[in-house]
């Protein structure tokens, strides 16, 4: 909030001290108390049954059909305690399907312990991510742990709600009810399963789950169904939220931020120490024993973009780089108040490289930007195009726009809504008979903040800058996922 305007409301408060009713009081605590930006966090008291969202804006494309899952966290405070950090809010399961020009929206809670514990008891008492819990959670195992409210996976007939220190959770992908969590094989029961996993062009799943410095490295079929899993031993005990991977490679990002003794919450178990700077470690997915270590500068990370190989054993992604993890700790604490400036810059989206003679270089692209994602049909392969949010800035939190970079030209096609929306996450869905990277929608939600309802886009990946081509309300503002898959 600018200081004027904080003063304007403080001034008149005082001013019409002498006549103003308690509503206009508490009006005007409640405007001084939430950012504009507050819907991004908002709570959601149950499911959203299914609606007919209203074209708003152009026309569905000829051609486009499917579904796009999305999850993230809808429930964060409740009367006895609350979630003190972005991550640890309750998982809601959102739907958008687009069939015969219309879309649709439907949401539902993941039916989570952590969920039914803290419904029972009105207090969020689960420890998480950033936020401690207390004595009465019933944490027997990981998965009761489980918020399931990052990312979503389709595996099969099913979704898999994924969370990172537990198992996936299946989901009815019709009704969205929540099934079971996924054992992969029973000594696999609760084990780390990671929001991110990258899917190989052969058609397989890869996926990591970290322990301190044990890393769980899974392989699966594209309907879920383990192939193998083994065990790495890590060199460093960093924080992981994300890997990367080639066709050939797994690439794990060793960011200083280091897990050192302490007690729950997870944030008070890490060190930052930038000294150390940043290690790559490359493995070998025919091999996992033969592995390859590169040394970059220290940068804190959340989110990485597929990997690809060059002929001659150069490796390149992209990364939302961040100075230090200023953000994780008290950055996504201020989203879960609802209020107040967000401490350090926005993540700078940049390209690594790995040389074959075990040289590693960074280069930033200057360009503020979250949630990279590729075209899933080059997966692993040589790729040009990253889809990205943009328009974040220091202080204020959450991006008001959308880009596609360009990493062999440089170029950033660009579009910004503007401060009057949060904008979340777009997945690639490639046009019908698609053979390029451009040829595709991008898909993704906003929360449009004047009118107060989420809304549904979707742009040309090759026009960006002219803006969505359709757009669809809602008649609600759903708070800000994190992450999403397509279902065509
Ligand atoms: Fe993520």
């Amino acid at each position: 909030m600018l200081p004027s305007r904080r003063h304007f409301l403080m001034g008149a408060a005082a001013l019409s001290a002498a006549v103003a009713t308690p509503e206009m009081v508490r009006a005007a605590a409640a405007l001084e108390a939430s950012a504009d930006w507050a819907l991004a966090t908002r709570d959601l008291e149950g499911d959203v049954a299914p609606q007919t969202l209203k074209l708003i804006h152009g026309r569905a494309p000829r051609g486009l059909e499917g579904t796009l899952f999305r999850n993230g966290p809808a429930k964060f405070r409740r009367p006895g305690g609350s979630a003190t950090h972005w991550f640890d809010g309750d998982g809601l399961m959102r739907r958008f399907d687009i069939r015969e020009g219309k879309a649709t929206l439907q949401a539902r809670f993941a039916d989570t312990l952590k969920r039914r514990t803290e419904t029972e008891l009105n207090a969020v008492v689960t420890p998480g991510f950033g936020t401690a819990g207390d004595a009465r959670a019933r944490v027997g195992s990981n998965n009761d742990a489980s918020a399931a409210n990052t990312a979503v996976m389709v595996a099969g007939d099913k979704i898999w709600a994924l969370w990172e220190a537990g198992s996936p959770l299946a989901m009815d992908p019709t009704t969205l009810a929540t099934e079971a969590f996924v054992t992969l094989r029973p000594d696999l029961r609760s084990m780390p399963f990671q929001a991110h996993p990258r899917f190989a062009p052969d058609g397989t799943i890869w996926n990591v789950g970290t322990s301190g410095d044990n890393m769980v490295v899974y392989h699966m079929a594209a309907d879920g169904g383990l192939i193998d899993a083994k065990v790495v031993k890590l060199p460093r005990a960093s924080y992981l939220h994300d890997f990367t991977a080639t066709d050939r490679h797994l690439v794990i990002v060793l960011q200083p931020w280091v897990f050192a003794h302490g007690p729950m919450p997870v944030i008070n178990q890490l060190e930052w120490k930038p000294e150390l700077g940043t290690r790559v470690l490359v493995l070998d997915k025919a091999d996992l024993s033969a592995s390859r270590v590169f040394e970059l500068p220290s940068f804190f990370f959340f989110h990485l973009g597929d990997a690809w190989a060059d002929a001659d054993g150069t490796i390149r992604f992209d990364v939302a780089a961040g100075a230090d993890p200023r953000f994780a700790v008290d950055g996504a604490r201020v989203r879960a108040e609802g209020r107040g400036p967000v401490p350090g810059p926005p993540a700078d989206l940049t390209l690594i490289t790995l040389h074959a003679d075990g040289r590693a270089e960074m280069v930033a692209s200057h360009i503020a930007g979250e949630f990279p994602k590729a075209n899933p049909r080059f997966a692993g392969l040589r790729r040009d195009l990253t889809v990205h949010t943009g328009g974040e800035t220091t202080g204020r939190p959450l991006p008001t726009g959308l880009a596609v970079h360009d990493w062999s030209s440089g170029r950033s096609d660009a579009f910004t809504f503007g401060t009057g929306h949060v904008v979340e996450e777009a997945v690639f869905v490639a046009k019908p008979g698609a053979t390029t990277e451009r040829d595709a929608w991008l898909i993704n939600p906003s929360i449009n903040l004047r009118s107060g309802v989420t809304e549904l886009h979707v742009f040309d990946a090759a026009h960006v800058a002219d803006g969505p081509v359709a757009t669809w309300a809602a008649d609600l503002a759903l708070p800000a996922g994190f992450h999403g898959a397509w279902r065509g």
